[in-house]
């Protein structure tokens, strides 16, 4: 799919996405260094026949020696709870840390960048589908961090002429192969329904049914992760000299929590019991992006919208993954 192979540096790329897009990096014929501490993520997902240095985006200075064409920087640490407990860790790890990484690109000549951001830049949204276009208004330190590196390489783009991609994801699911989600503590809710289809959780907690949505559970707008990787690599086409172009990722179309659950009964035969809680604070009742840019800017194409076809590859994943999960 790619014009010609580079260089890559994939911070992050023991991760879940950084895995994931680091697969397919590989098999369109780039060359591909994964830079990753292993604080979240696994040696296991370094994806094979990528060559791994073990250690953090603030000594990338070390690995950058003039001969990478491009970052693709997915490192972070993307807890939202977390991050309302212990701001100073994200600002420390995401801004920080990306601000070393940016320097480090400078002095090497590294002109090229994709970063992965989040739909958490927004906030509530006045309206869907959400839009670049729509207010920035983070609801937690976590987007904040996000928003604040987006405002960074605008800047970089701007004053040095770096060539940058931000790349907003709505929620990442479903998995590629033996590349999958694997968070600890995990917050995604088609992972934490499969902890209960596999026993190691008793119910799912459904917070809210009163919502003014079709059957009252929260929408959101899952992105199978294979998706989201090709849009990386058009990323990398289409970043160009001086521009920091910002793209939504999503299906443009919302699934309710009760959705997700009825198809996770479906795909794996578990009754999945529910636990009704209240709503929590916080939680818009609608979250979906509008991915119209990275369609006409990219030329992306999602393919792998079916709900179940996301369960399905999830539900593949963490049953590969047995013992290792607990
Ligand atoms: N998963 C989602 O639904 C989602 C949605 C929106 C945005 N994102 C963003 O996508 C990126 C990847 O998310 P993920 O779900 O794969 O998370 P992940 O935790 O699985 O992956 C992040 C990786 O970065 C590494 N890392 C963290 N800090 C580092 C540092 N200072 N130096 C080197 N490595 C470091 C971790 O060890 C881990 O392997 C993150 O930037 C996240 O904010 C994810």
């Amino acid at each position: 799919m790619s014009k010609s192979p580079r260089k890559l540096l994939v911070t992050g790329g023991a991760g879940y996405v950084g895995s994931v897009v680091g697969a397919h990096l590989l098999a369109a014929g780039h060359r591909v260094t994964v830079l990753d501490d292993l604080s979240t993520g696994f040696r296991a997902g370094v994806p094979d026949g990528a060559d791994f240095v073990e250690g953090r985006i603030q000594d990338a200075a070390k690995v950058l020696d003039g001969s990478y064409d491009a970052v693709l920087h997915f490192a972070a640490s993307s807890q939202v709870g977390e991050s309302v407990a212990d701001p100073a860790k994200y600002w420390r790890n995401n801004v920080g840390g990306t601000l070393e990484l940016l320097d480090a690109m400078r002095a090497s000549g590294v002109r090229t960048l994709v970063f992965s951001s989040t739909a958490a830049t927004y906030g509530e949204p006045a309206s869907v589908p959400i839009t670049e276009d729509a207010v920035t208004a983070p609801t937690n330190p976590y987007g904040a961090t996000k928003l604040a590196v987006d405002h960074m390489i605008s800047g970089e783009c701007a004053a040095h002429g770096l060539a940058a991609v931000s790349l907003r994801y709505f929620n990442v699911a479903g998995a590629y192969g033996k590349y999958g989600e694997r968070h600890h503590p995990e917050s995604h809710l088609i992972p934490l329904v499969l902890q209960v289809a596999q026993g190691r959780r008793d119910a799912i907690a459904v917070y809210g049914d009163d919502y003014p949505t079709p059957d009252g559970t929260c929408l959101r707008d899952y992105i199978h992760v294979a998706d989201l990787a090709e849009a990386h690599l058009l990323a990398l086409d289409h970043a160009a000299a001086g521009e920091h172009l910002i793209c939504n990722l999503g299906n443009g179309s919302g699934f309710s929590v009760r959705e997700v659950i009825d198809t996770v009964r479906r795909v794996t035969g578990h009754p999945i019991p529910e636990s009704a809680q209240p709503r929590r604070a916080g939680d818009p009742a609608v979250l979906v992006a509008s991915a119209q840019r990275a369609r006409d800017r990219l030329g992306w194409q999602p393919t792998r919208t079916d709900l179940a076809e996301i369960v399905r590859d999830a539900w593949n994943f963490a049953q590969s993954l047995g013992e290792d999960a607990r």
